[in-house]
């Protein structure tokens, strides 16, 4: 017996596009037929209609060495020239491309304008300061409108940066430093997180200091005026942008000159530097960015909610938005602070229309009731988006309604940092989407699932997700280690038919829609049945008693593995009921909703669950929890003390 969702998909309510929203859509099923008509012309078309080459190419793709890909190789562009200048000369430099909000309220309009400007003097002091095409510059800053301008300030000098998100470590910060050879740190005096100054300066200290190393200078901005140690390679960002000449040109540089490297995590303590380069990024984030988000750049303020730290903020932050002309809002600060409204209301206060968030958000916003988001004016809303991990049934459909007032499409993209760009995803205005379910891939990418084989699953069936055909945002390698590059995604399925192993589950369902079963190490495997955790997990968040749920496979001595779950539970059920009540109703739903294969041996009852700082659940730690042994590494958790407390509330 294999244990499926169909439990989630018979049930599935269907939501076609009204006619109103496709009338309108940017992206049209043209784009499907032109894809699939001819992939390369079709990516070739997307690269000269969305961006601008200073020499155009003539080759599409070179893929006679794979995995290694090179895209509009002898093209030539400047990715920040793209983002900027080319606006301002069309006319729209008056135009808001970054609605500042600070965490304690202070904010600022930039227009393309003035970015521009902005960037073009930061362009001139890296020069200054012998910062050249090819060389690292490592930024380490709060999500301030300096990220984004010391990332295109970067890029036009054809450049490389490695953005470290600002919550991690010195000792990360200086083990990413090192593994790029950075010669340069751009860095604030701190920012400002949940109502207090987070002072960022002092880890970069501690990163370069009693160690050789290849950084020359430390350029400082000043944002929140806290006292900072000094030492002779530190430059006050400002003092500098001052001295410098407001005149840049920004010249072309190959299309496969290296963008960015960020730093992910992967199977081995060792995080992966991702390597990313110029054209063919640029081109299917641009792409995505307007045809997934529907972007009408005259009307529309779109928000993306992610740090520029991470991969979501590089492409949907920065340079989609950007190169499409968009206007966004930047928000410093985290979403409960100074109240729980206040993400509804930076909404209300821009008349955000499109908004892109992580699931853990919505659940979070779930747990604290829809009071709170309905105390805001939120119709300025059209579309909402979804990322990061698989968004249950439920959160879906509550996005949809309260956030989305029951007329907003929500799209759940799929992607990687390894991907770039979003890969699998429903079209507003032509997909009929289904709430779970990731869908399609997006035109010009081509997605698999397989089984352990090779062999393709079939509609009904679950297996491995892989990419058959090289993308043109796809990584171009680990940095400094082509081995692991090709081990990690490559190998997987022969060398002769290199296909791109993703690391995730997935389903395709009757009529070949891709659900997302989460990553391959999160599949159980119970008397000889293929479980999911997010199947899991999914069932039990649909109790109205749960508010979170993380399911893992502990070792079992009779069954091979045994679901143990561990939840949260809404503050008025704990008051009215006792633990064990709440464990058999939970239990039984399982049961009910997916067979009794699926019923958790254990259900532990937790106040928080262990994440990473971009809110993904370490269920590595919680399986250490329900397997007894000692909890392992505990690095990358947001908050470290989380698992002194669960392991102390099941004593
Ligand atoms: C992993 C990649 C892509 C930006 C944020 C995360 C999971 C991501 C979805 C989605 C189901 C998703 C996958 C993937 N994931 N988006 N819409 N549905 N799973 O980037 O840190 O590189 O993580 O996140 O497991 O492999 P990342």
């Amino acid at each position: 017996m294999s244990v499926q969702i169909d439990h989630l998909l018979n049930e599935t309510r269907r939501f076609a596009p009204t006619a109103d929203f496709a009338d309108q859509a940017i992206g049209t099923s043209k784009l499907y037929a032109d894809a699939s008509e001819d992939r390369l012309q079709f990516w070739a078309d997307q690269a000269r209609d969305l961006l601008h080459w200073h020499k155009p190419f003539t080759k599409v793709l070179d893929w006679t060495n794979p995995p290694f890909a090179k895209w509009f190789e002898d093209g030539q562009l400047n990715v920040a020239w793209n983002c900027l200048d080319r606006h301002v000369l069309a006319g729209h430099g008056d135009r808001v491309a970054l609605y500042f909000e600070g965490e304690p309220g202070d904010s600022r309009a930039i227009t393309y304008a003035e970015l521009t400007a902005e960037v073009k003097r930061a362009a001139n002091v890296l020069t200054k300061l012998g910062v050249q095409a090819g060389d690292r510059v490592a930024i380490y800053l709060p999500m301030i409108p300096e990220a984004v301008i010391s990332m295109l300030a970067v890029a036009r000098i054809g450049a490389v940066h490695s953005v470290i998100f600002g919550g991690f470590s010195a000792e990360s910060l200086r083990s990413r430093i090192d593994d790029a050879n950075a010669v340069l740190v751009i860095t604030a005096d701190g920012g400002y997180r949940k109502g207090r100054v987070t002072p960022l300066k002092p880890a970069v200290d501690m990163a370069l200091t009693g160690v050789p190393t290849t950084v020359r200078n430390v350029l400082v901005v000043k944002r929140t005026g806290n006292e900072v140690e000094w030492t002779d390679r530190d430059l006050w960002w400002h003092d500098e942008l001052a001295s410098v000449d407001a005149e840049h040109e920004a010249e072309g540089f190959p299309a496969e000159n290296p963008l960015f490297i960020l730093y992910t995590s992967g199977t081995t303590g060792k995080p992966k530097g991702i390597l990313h380069t110029s054209g063919g990024y640029l081109t299917q984030v641009a792409f995505t960015h307007k045809n997934v988000f529907d972007l009408h750049p005259e009307t529309d303020v779109y928000w993306c909610t992610a740090d520029v730290g991470w991969i979501t903020g590089h492409s949907y932050v920065t340079y989609g938005p950007l190169a499409n002309g968009a206007t966004q809002v930047l928000f410093e600060g985290t979403p409960d602070t100074p109240h729980p409204g206040r993400w509804w209301e930076i909404v209300e206060k821009y008349k955000v229309s499109i908004l892109y968030t992580a699931p853990t958000a919505i659940r979070t916003f779930m747990k604290l009731g829809r009071q709170i988001p309905q105390g805001f004016d939120l119709s300025s809303l059209r579309l909402l988006g979804s990322v990061g991990e698989p968004i249950n049934p439920e959160a879906w459909m509550w996005y949809r309604e309260v956030i989305g007032g029951n007329v907003a499409p929500v799209v759940d993209t799929w992607w990687q940092t390894e991907t770039g760009a979003i890969m699998i995803s429903a079209l507003p205005g032509v997909t009929v989407t289904k709430p779970g379910a990731a869908q399609v891939p997006i035109p010009g990418v081509a997605i698999d699932v397989l089984d352990e084989a090779g062999v393709h699953v079939g509609h009904g069936n679950g297996g491995l997700l892989v990419v058959t055909e090289p993308w043109p945002s796809m990584l171009r390698g680990i940095w400094g280690d082509p081995e692991r590059f090709i081990e990690t995604y490559w190998e997987k399925f022969g060398e002769e038919n290199p296909r791109y192993f993703a690391g995730d589950g997935a389903r395709l369902d009757e009529d070949g829609d891709i659900w997302l079963l989460g990553r391959v190490d999160d599949v159980m495997n119970v008397s000889g049945h293929r479980l999911s955790t997010a199947e899991i997990e999914s069932s039990l968040v649909s109790h109205p008693m749960t508010a979170e749920a993380a399911v893992v496979g502990a070792h079992d001595e009779t069954t091979g593995q045994a679901v143990v779950a561990f939840v949260i539970i809404k503050y008025s059920h704990l008051e009215e009921s006792s633990h064990e009540d709440i464990q058999a109703v939970l239990r039984a739903h399982v049961t009910q909703q997916i067979g009794a294969i699926a019923r958790p041996r254990q259900i532990f009852i937790v106040n928080e669950l262990p994440k990473t700082r971009s809110g993904k659940i370490i269920r590595r730690l919680l399986q250490d929890v329900a397997e007894g042994r000692e909890i392992g590494d505990t690095t990358t958790l947001a908050d470290t003390s989380v698992m002194q407390v669960i392991k102390s509330t099941l004593r």
